[in-house]
């Protein structure tokens, strides 16, 4: 290792070896023979300081060059190999997702299908708006307001008790909350009115809502209502009744009905529960139904004049009713689930028959 032909040699055998390497393993020793301690390059350097000092400068500037040279294609291949190695766990680590289901491929309906949820407001939805309904919608995250106070319960009301409320730690405490009920969504629209979009409204108002219930057979803490409002001229308890009746006939079928029992809600007035027929002892009594024949699915009522108050609306001139039900109720009398708690399982066995 004396002069400019070992270099080129040794530069040479270098880019033959680092090409031969196939792992960072290999590369890695490539580097320690070629620019490690023991390297031919680093024993020339040792042997520097015995030159006399112009073939000292010369040999230096060469095996500089050498050193950089072999590094550069070291720090290459290493990039090539390690980008290799990469690709190739990756393709090995490839996890199929696709399921095999037997006889997917004769029966083409085993592509699955909306949850019970979904399809049942679907369902509900389509009765409504054959019976004129409009579908609207509003959020999930209400202020006091809209919740509450706009529908004539005021802070610290004991009909707030009604409600387990979530609270959000947004802003002064309780002033933001999960909705409680689909109601607040009548506010927005009654404002929407008022700001421009102009009177009558017939609509529905499907959604999500939670309260702070332990779930069991017939509550879930996380379910859906659907929110029904008419404002308009003339509007009586009589449209009321006989939109609930035509609803349940339509929806549950013929022999099923409704009936109305006085009840109360801060923002309706007079208030009723309204309860159907027991899907399951067709009204003869049974354990389901408390031997009542009977089963509630939501509260209604006219629209008290306090919550038109609260949007700007005259009462003197417009009158109107609002109801209020659960989805997942209908759901579960329509096709008799015994425990709700089912429709949040997803056990595909259970989702699969509906
Ligand atoms: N929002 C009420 C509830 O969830 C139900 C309701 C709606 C009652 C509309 C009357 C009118 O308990």
């Amino acid at each position: 290792m004396s002069d400019a032909v070992d270099i080129e040699v040794l530069i040479d055998q270098a880019r033959t070896a680092v090409a031969a390497a196939g792992s960072t393993e290999e590369i890695s020793q490539v580097a320690v023979s070629f620019t490690g301690k023991k390297s031919p390059v680093a024993e020339a350097h040792r042997g520097l300081g015995a030159l006399d000092p112009e073939a000292r400068k010369e040999l230096g500037r060469l095996l500089h060059t050498a050193r950089t040279t072999i590094e550069e294609l070291i720090e290459q291949r290493r990039t090539e190999i390690s980008f290799d190695e990469l690709s190739r766990e990756m393709v090995a680590s490839k996890i199929d997702l696709s399921e095999f289901v037997p006889g997917s491929l004769t029966a083409p309906s085993s592509r699955g299908h909306l949850h019970l949820v979904s399809q049942t407001r679907d369902a509900l939805e389509d009765v409504f708006v054959g019976m004129g309904f409009e579908v609207a919608e509003g959020p999930e995250i209400e202020t006091d307001w809209f919740n509450f106070g706009a529908l004539n319960i005021p802070p610290a009301h004991p009909a707030r008790g009604m409600w387990d409320t979530f609270y959000l730690s947004l802003g002064e405490p309780e002033t933001t909350l999960l909705r409680t009920h689909t109601s607040p969504v009548q506010i927005h629209l009654m404002e929407e009115a008022v700001l421009g979009g102009g009177l009558p409204i017939h609509a529905v108002m499907p959604g999500r809502c939670y309260r702070r219930d332990t779930p069991d057979a017939r509550h879930l803490p996380v379910f859906h209502q659907i929110e029904g409002l008419v404002v308009d001229k003339g509007i009586t308890f009589a449209d009321l009744a006989g939109t609930i009746e035509v609803f349940t006939t339509a929806y549950f079928g013929p022999d099923i009905h409704s009936r109305l029992r006085p009840a109360y809600f801060p923002f309706t007035e007079p208030s009723a529960e309204f309860e159907v027929t027991c899907t399951i002892c067709h009204g003869d009594g049974c354990r389901t139904c408390s031997q009542t024949g009977w089963i509630e699915l939501g509260g209604c009522g006219m629209v008290d004049p306090a919550v038109f108050d609260a949007v700007g609306i005259d009462s003197d001139e417009w009158t109107g009713f609002a109801f209020g039900f659960g989805i997942d109720r209908c759901a579960q009398m329509r096709h008799q689930i015994a425990d709700m708690r089912a429709l949040i399982e997803n056990d595909i066995r259970f989702l699969r028959q509906f």
